[in-house]
Parts: structure tokens; C-alpha cells; sequence
């Protein structure tokens, strides 16, 4: 028996991964930018097992049927192919994020899969081959590697594809991320179908395309320069332009709920009469907010009004992924 386990944080994307030109390897369309949290994880153990007769994928304590052990399957194979092992393996993984709710399960649940296959086959890999193996599960995991931000670098090939922490000299941890959960329930359409969709179909897409480079640009640049307001509007834009492409494909679709709008609505609110703060979604009707750690409590209070307080969950910037002690790890 070989164990290991890890724990990996998620990240948000302040410019999005959307498109792949490679669905095997998982290659991008375009560069994406990404901030880790410190309130969404996931926690893995996995097991390679000579006493398993076919892999088993047990989520949140519940063993998951073939549909959602297939991916897992998928990336094991990968590993168990190119480490030649063949034995088959016991995920045990706890989600302390909602799962397939738009909140990023997919990056912490396949980043946190990789760093246990790391140790569990004492594969010694370096946080870039780390990166790379995460992308394979799920393109977004390759970022939940590093702490605070990181940029994916599209690259043209398996070994060119992965992220790099993005030293922003700490001024990530005077930002925050403020989630205002409308609903946490599994989306309709995943991430992965959802940008397959578009690519394949959305007259839009090629203008998102094009906005890349420039969203790109500023968003580095605002690091660079600890500029709230730039980061803010470029991320706030770029997400829109990421959710414009979805009503351009055949058939047109949407993530966001009525909610999703009435929060929108709210932050310009309190961007104009309040404070600054910007909002950004991914593959789900929840919103995030970025905002400076120092007006959060205000931004929490104005919102207070309109949703409870389980609905607001305040995230800091999170650390890199963690391999973590396996119970009973003379087995390993
Ligand atoms: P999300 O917004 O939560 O990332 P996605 O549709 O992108 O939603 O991804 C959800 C999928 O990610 C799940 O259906 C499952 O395949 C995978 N996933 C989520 N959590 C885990 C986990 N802990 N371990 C392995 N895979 C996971
Ligand atoms: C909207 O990484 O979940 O959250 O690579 O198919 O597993 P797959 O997709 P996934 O997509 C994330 C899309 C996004 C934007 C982002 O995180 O950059």
C-alpha cells in the first residue's frame, strides 16, 4: 500500500481560464490569473491498494458513482502510466467548499489529488511538475499550487502548460475576498462544458479572445504597482467579458441567477456611495468580491441587509498546497 495526502486551497481567477485548444492535455486558449484562498479547501488521501479490484472515489464520506469516479479514474491512469504502477487506488476526499457550485471546487479537489499521488509514490515532484499533473485533472488546480497569486501560462505543450506564483511583495494579504453564496447547489452545465459550449459555438468568443493581452497587462501591472482600483475594474470587466461569451453560444446560456444580478447591482452601489470593491463569477450563480481587507467589514455590513450571515463568507489570501500526515502513515 502506498498513501499520501494533501491538502489544497482554491483559488479564484481575476482573469479567466476559458477556452482549451487541447482537451486532452488540457492546453488553454489564453493566460489565466489567479488569487488562492484561505476560506475553501479540500483535503485527499489516496491509497494505492493491492487488495482493490477497481479504483473507488468516496466524497464529503459518500462513495461517488462511475460518472464522477471516471475523472479520477482518467487521472490516476495518467499517474499509474507514467510511474508504472498498477495498482488501483482508494480516494478518500473532503470537500470543505460546496461542490460544482461555481465556488472552485474543481481547482482545490484535483490540486489536492495530485500533491497525494505525489506522496503517496514518493514522486518528489517540483511545484511546476506539480502544476503541470494538477492541469491535467482540472485546468484551473494547476494554480491552486501556489499561494496568494499565480498566473497560468497557456504555454503550447504538456510541458509548457503550468503556473508560477505571482510575487506581489504581500499586498495580497491586504486584499480580501467577500462570497456571497446565493445558491450552493450543483450548477446545470460544469466549467468544462460550459467553455466547450463556447468555444465551439459562440460568435463572441473571438472577442474575448482578443481582450486577453490587454486584461493581462493591467492586471499585472495593478500588482505590480499595489493598485486596488485597477485590479478591481480590470478583473471586475474581464468577468463579464468571460460571461458574455456564454450568451453567444448555440444554444445561448447563463450562469447567473436573478440574485447573481442583484448583487452586481449592489456593488455599484457601494462602489459609488461607499467604498471601492469589484465583483467577479465563475461557472455558477455565486459572486465574489474583491475588496481591501481594511473596508471589508463595511462591504460586510452593507450587504448584511439583503443576504444572512452564512450567505457572506470573508476569505483571505490562502497558501500553497500542503502535504499533510496520512493516519496510520507506517502503512505508506
Ligand atoms: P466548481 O465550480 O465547483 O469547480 P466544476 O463544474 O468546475 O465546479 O467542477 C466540479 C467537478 O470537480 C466535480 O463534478 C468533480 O468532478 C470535481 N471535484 C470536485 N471536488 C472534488 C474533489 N474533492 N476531488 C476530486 N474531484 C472533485
Ligand atoms: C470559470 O478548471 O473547472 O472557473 O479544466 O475543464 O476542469 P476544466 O475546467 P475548470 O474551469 C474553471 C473555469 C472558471 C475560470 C477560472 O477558474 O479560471
Amino acid at each position: 500500500m502506498y498513501a499520501g495526502k494533501a491538502r489544497a486551497y482554491t483559488n479564484i481567477a481575476l482573469i479567466k481560464y476559458w477556452g482549451k485548444k487541447d482537451e486532452q492535455l488540457i492546453l488553454p486558449m489564453n493566460n489565466s490569473l489567479s488569487l488562492t484562498l484561505d476560506a475553501f479547501y479540500t483535503e485527499t488521501c489516496v491509497e494505492f491498494d493491492e487488495t482493490l479490484t477497481e479504483d473507488q472515489f468516496f466524497l464529503d464520506g459518500t462513495i461517488q458513482e462511475s460518472k464522477q469516479t471516471k475523472k479520477i479514474t482518467a487521472f490516476l491512469d495518467l499517474v499509474r502510466q507514467r510511474h508504472q504502477i498498477e495498482l488501483f487506488a482508494k480516494v478518500d476526499s473532503q470537500n470543505f467548499v460546496p461542490t460544482a457550485a461555481g465556488l472552485a471546487s474543481s481547482a482545490s479537489g484535483l490540486a489536492a489529488l495530485a500533491g497525494a499521488c505525489n506522496q503517496a509514490l514518493h514522486l518528489n515532484l517540483t511545484d511546476t511538475e506539480l502544476s503541470r499533473l494538477a492541469r491535467r485533472g482540472s485546468g484551473s488546480a494547476c494554480r491552486s499550487i501556489f499561494g496568494g497569486f499565480a498566473e497560468w501560462q497557456k504555454g503550447t505543450s504538456d510541458q509548457t502548460s503550468f503556473a508560477k506564483a505571482i510575487d506581489a511583495d504581500g499586498w495580497e494579504d491586504e486584499l480580501a475576498m467577500l462570497f456571497v453564496l446565493v445558491d450552493d447547489g450543483v450548477k446545470d452545465i460544469s466549467s468544462r462544458d460550459g467553455m466547450r459550449r463556447t468555444v465551439e459555438t459562440s460568435s463572441f468568443y473571438s472577442g474575448w479572445l482578443d481582450s486577453i493581452e490587454t486584461d493581462l497587462t493591467a492586471a499585472k501591472q495593478a500588482i505590480a504597482e499595489k493598485d486596488f482600483v485597477k485590479l478591481g475594474e480590470v478583473t471586475e470587466a474581464n468577468s463579464l467579458r468571460m460571461h458574455g461569451t456564454t450568451l453567444g453560444a448555440v444554444p445561448p446560456f447563463t450562469y447567473w441567477s436573478p440574485e447573481s444580478l442583484k448583487v452586481m447591482q449592489l456593488v455599484r452601489e457601494i462602489r459609488k456611495n461607499r467604498l471601492p470593491c469589484y465583483f467577479t463569477m465563475d461557472a455558477g450563480p455565486n459572486v465574489k468580491i474583491l475588496v481591501e481587507k481594511k473596508h471589508l467589514a463595511t462591504l460586510k455590513h452593507s450587504l448584511a441587509e439583503h443576504f444572512s450571515s452564512e450567505q457572506l463568507i470573508s476569505a483571505s489570501a490562502g497558501p500553497g498546497i500542503k502535504l499533510l500526515p496520512v493516519e496510520g502513515s507506517e502503512k505508506s
